[in-house]
């Protein structure tokens, strides 16, 4: 049932016109927990939300244990090859019936009383049936499961309403910025089979969000790693552009409608995106063997190696950092983790591997625990004096036309909160709404 508040264009007893305005958000964003729950109904699933990457569960049978906001989801491939999102929440009293993180199954038997779920969610055993009385019917008692789920290049989405427009179109000009981050023409696949590092952080979720095309924060977040990047300092080095007005270089950030984010650092990093990599252990021998095996293609190969340059955000939790996915999901109002699962491509000359990951950890061990810390203390100070009740994110106001999804597209300078404000905008049409439903079980799937 809609509440008369949220057909007011009110939340759940929130004015969210009133927290959320054009140059600065309430603190309760951040740190009201009821905030929170509610943003955990109707944010995540409410629109296409990232869950995985077909290739950690590249064979029938393989499933994957993820999250739809706080909602435990099972990602599983059945025998058919089809994709599913089943809550992993037992029918019978609500037990999470798979606990295990991924693996291989065609059935899951809930560890309370034993009802057994194959992996498209059908209740396939209970025991001891001759007990169950006459109106027990299975079929009705199939895990629920998301009404839509579809992958984009590898990227696997689902989404609470059936009725949602496509993913596709959900992605909207962020579509052909994932081909561009992937590279290698649409033959090339991206592989994530080795797992994620994960990070946590004592803050909200919405923070990394604010960060995630915010080109002023590295000068000082990130002071240390630039300054050990620009250690042997060129032009066109990795990060070095940060070190002077961001503003004035080549690099700019861009807007897209469903509060999706751009920030492009390529135009920085010249003359080659691996010519900008910076010192690291190893480089030299990994270098020299490359060009000693390839010769005049090594520095075509030496790009599989290279830092993306590509910031992308999907919102709500999907970052693109580097040559890394980021997941962000989160946890509390004040707890937040990231999933940092390194990627490699399916056309990866095995001599480029060691130099990717190195380069890749970059946006972990250097620049996200950066980010951590200035995230915590963000949180700290916004819990803790309540007296100071807004945030300011009014930067690049007059100098920008104000974000109109019907633009498509906006491009603005790095340093420009724009961005900032315009997923606001979208966070806030979503808290306004009714939180979604599933309206009967019906079976998500991607085709094989
Ligand atoms: Fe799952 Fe009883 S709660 S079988
Ligand atoms: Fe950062």
């Amino acid at each position: 049932m809609t509440s008369g508040a949220e057909r007011a264009g009110r939340g759940a007893g929130r004015d969210y016109d009133q927290l959320v305005q054009r140059s600065r958000v309430h603190r309760s964003v951040y740190v009201d927990g009821d905030i929170f729950a509610e943003e955990m109904r109707k944010i995540f699933g409410a629109v296409w939300t990232y869950l995985g990457h077909e290739s950690e569960i590249p064979e029938a049978n393989d499933f994957k244990a993820t999250r739809l906001g706080l909602r435990p989801v099972l990602l599983t491939r059945a025998q058919d090859g089809s994709i599913h999102a089943l809550l992993n929440r037992c029918m019978h009293r609500g037990t999470v019936v798979c606990t295990a993180a991924s693996g291989n199954a065609r059935s899951f038997t809930c560890s309370y009383h034993g009802w057994t779920y194959s992996n498209t969610g059908k209740l396939t055993g209970v025991p001891f049936p001759g007990g169950t009385g006459p109106d027990f019917d299975r079929s009705e008692l199939s895990l629920l499961a998301l009404p839509q789920v579809e992958s984009y290049r590898g990227f696997i989405f689902g989404v609470l309403d059936a009725k949602a427009p496509s993913l596709r179109e959900y992605l909207g000009p962020a579509a052909a910025l994932l081909d561009e981050w992937i590279g290698g023409g649409r033959s090339r696949r991206l592989v994530l089979r080795h797992g994620a590092r994960r990070i946590a952080a004592n803050a909200n979720w919405k923070l990394y969000l604010d960060g995630a095309a915010d080109g002023l924060h590295p000068l000082f977040t990130h002071r240390s790693f630039i300054e050990l990047c620009s250690s042997r300092y060129r032009p066109g080095l990795f990060l070095s552009e940060f070190r002077r007005d961001p503003d004035d270089s080549e690099m700019y950030s861009q807007i897209m409608p469903n509060g999706h984010q751009y920030l492009d650092q390529r135009p920085s990093m010249t003359p080659t995106r691996w010519s900008a990599a910076r010192p690291m252990p190893g480089m030299e021998h990994g270098v020299e063997r490359i060009r000693a095996t390839h010769g005049e293609r090594a520095d075509a190969v030496l790009e599989q190696a290279a830092f993306a340059g590509m910031n992308i955000f999907i919102f709500p939790n999907l970052s693109l950092v580097d040559n890394n996915i980021g997941v962000i999901q989160p946890v509390a109002a004040n707890r937040t983790e990231i999933h940092w699962y390194p990627v490699t491509l399916s056309d990866q000359l095995d001599e480029t591997l060691a130099l990717r990951m190195r380069n890749g950890e970059d946006s972990d061990n250097f620049v996200n625990v950066d980010d951590v810390e200035n995230w915590e203390r963000a949180q700290e100070g916004l819990e803790n004096v309540p007296e100071a009740e807004w945030l300011h994110t009014g930067r690049g106001i007059g100098t920008s036309e104000p974000y109109d999804e019907s633009q498509g597209v906006a491009t603005v300078a790095i340093t420009n909160e724009e961005p900032m404000r315009a997923y606001q905008q979208v966070w806030k049409r979503l808290m306004q709404a009714p939180a979604p439903s599933l309206s009967g079980v019906a079976e998500g799937s991607v085709p094989a």
